[in-house]
């Protein structure tokens, strides 16, 4: 992580959901965010210390003139003021109702509380707690009062709580907390980060095909992996455009969006932009064939067999390698079934890429719509490198640190 990634104090009260925080940091880890953790005393019981230590590369902090928090350069300033010197913005996750009412009364007996009030960056909260304690008017006057002077909400969502009911009051998914916070860290994109200066563009998701007006064909491509890359590119300070077929997720805030529907549409798209980008990641799952009569209108049944003449579609990749202008990165995926080794450097030296990103869809826990993904590295050197299994976000870093590892992009 280097210096001018975001930073995130990462406040922990007392909630069971605490261990979900554990993943949060890790996501956040392979977001590109530098994490510091200040957790409260009644956090302690819910929360696992050294994990969290080991996932954010920094000691958690729980005192307010403790011995864990000491300034990087030694003046010896109180460790509140030391944290939030650095932090973009300040998440409360998950934020008990003891502690959203120390915050709405501006008590500041612990390390967490007292950094809320001298803070002047955003400041986020995630309440978790039993639903009648977050309908209570006493929680509902507490949290208005913190709305009201600008704290965030990110609501918390139904479903089983710790007590065995079931109901409002579970801290909100880590997902849908990163879906708020990352732009939020992403304002400024930095600019010394190793793609700074730098125009990537990543093609992501699937296409579809159409068979009719209403009909298509398509594939499994959640467009999870290529979000992750996009964003992985923004923590890195690189100017980023997206070519995305339809997926469920929403254009990523802070790049250049391009929804596209079909593999000629992508195609063209793809062509006019790769010329003033220096790095291209194909990560969209394009569509190999394509129907060779789609039927204008809603096609009727009428009884009989219907037919289907497929023609190939054009590979995009390829003819973007042959495009290519010295300087510029290629980086392709590869889905196979099964991770043959000659196979994949063959399909990396024909598809002229400068990296081959390989999946197994074979394997159920990765891939296509899991959060997570296992992939080899190919070069057309012969070399072979495995991520091993990891949150997409993760790999994703991994994938962009190997790329500037390899020497790329040489600007002397
Ligand atoms: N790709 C492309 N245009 C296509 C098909 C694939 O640009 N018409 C790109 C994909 O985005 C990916 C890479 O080529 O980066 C490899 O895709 P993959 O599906 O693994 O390989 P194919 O070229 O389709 O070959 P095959 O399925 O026969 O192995």
């Amino acid at each position: 992580m280097s210096e001018h990634s975001p930073c995130l104090i990462l406040g922990v009260t007392g909630s069971i959901a605490a261990y979900k925080s554990l993943d949060l940091i890790r996501r956040l880890d392979g977001e590109g965010v530098s994490v510091h953790v200040v957790a409260t005393r009644n956090a302690l019981p819910f929360f696992p210390l050294m994990p969290a230590e080991i996932f954010s590369g920094h000691p958690v902090e729980t005192e307010l003139f403790g011995t864990g928090a000491r300034p990087q350069d030694g003046r010896g300033r109180v460790p509140h003021l030391a944290l939030l010197e650095r932090a973009d913005a300040v998440l409360v996750a998950p934020a008990s109702a003891d502690f959203i009412a120390r915050m709405a009364l501006g008590l500041a007996d612990d390390l967490l509380s007292t950094l809320l009030l001298s803070a002047m960056v955003p400041v986020l909260i995630a309440p978790a707690m039993e639903e009648a304690m977050y309908r209570h008017p006493a929680s509902q006057t507490h949290r208005k009062t913190l709305l009201d002077r600008g704290i965030r909400e990110i609501p918390p969502e139904a479903g089983s709580l710790a007590s065995g009911k079931t109901g409002l009051g579970r801290m909100a998914s880590v997902d849908r907390i990163l879906e708020i916070l990352l732009p939020l860290l992403w304002k400024s994109p930095p600019a010394h980060g190793s793609l700074s200066g730098l125009r990537v563009l990543v093609s992501t998701g699937p296409t579809l095909e159409p068979l009719d007006s209403v009909r298509y064909i398509g594939n499994r491509s959640s467009g999870r992996m290529g979000q992750a890359l996009a964003r992985a590119a923004l923590a890195r300070g690189a100017q980023v455009t997206v070519v995305s077929g339809p997926t469920s997720l929403p254009p990523l805030p802070g790049t250049d969006h391009h929804p596209v529907t079909t593999a000629r549409e992508m195609e063209d798209r793809l062509r006019s932009l790769f010329p003033s980008h220096q790095l291209l990641i194909m990560a969209a799952a394009v569509s190999d064939y394509r129907p060779k009569d789609p039927v204008a209108g809603k096609r009727k049944k009428d009884g009989r067999e219907w037919t289907l003449s497929l023609l190939e579609n054009a590979d995009i990749l390829k003819g973007l390698s042959a495009m290519k202008k010295p300087g510029q990165f290629l980086v392709g995926f590869a889905a196979e079934s099964s991770l043959d080794p000659a196979s994949l450097l063959e399909k990396c030296r024909n598809k002229g890429v400068d990296l081959l990103v390989a999946n197994d869809i074979s394997r159920s826990d990765i891939g296509f719509s899991s959060p997570e993904n296992e992939v080899t590295l190919i070069t057309p050197a012969g070399e072979f490198r495995i991520l091993p299994l990891a949150d997409k976000s993760v790999i994703a870093g991994q994938i962009l640190d190997a790329i500037t590892a390899t020497g790329w992009p040489n600007l002397s």
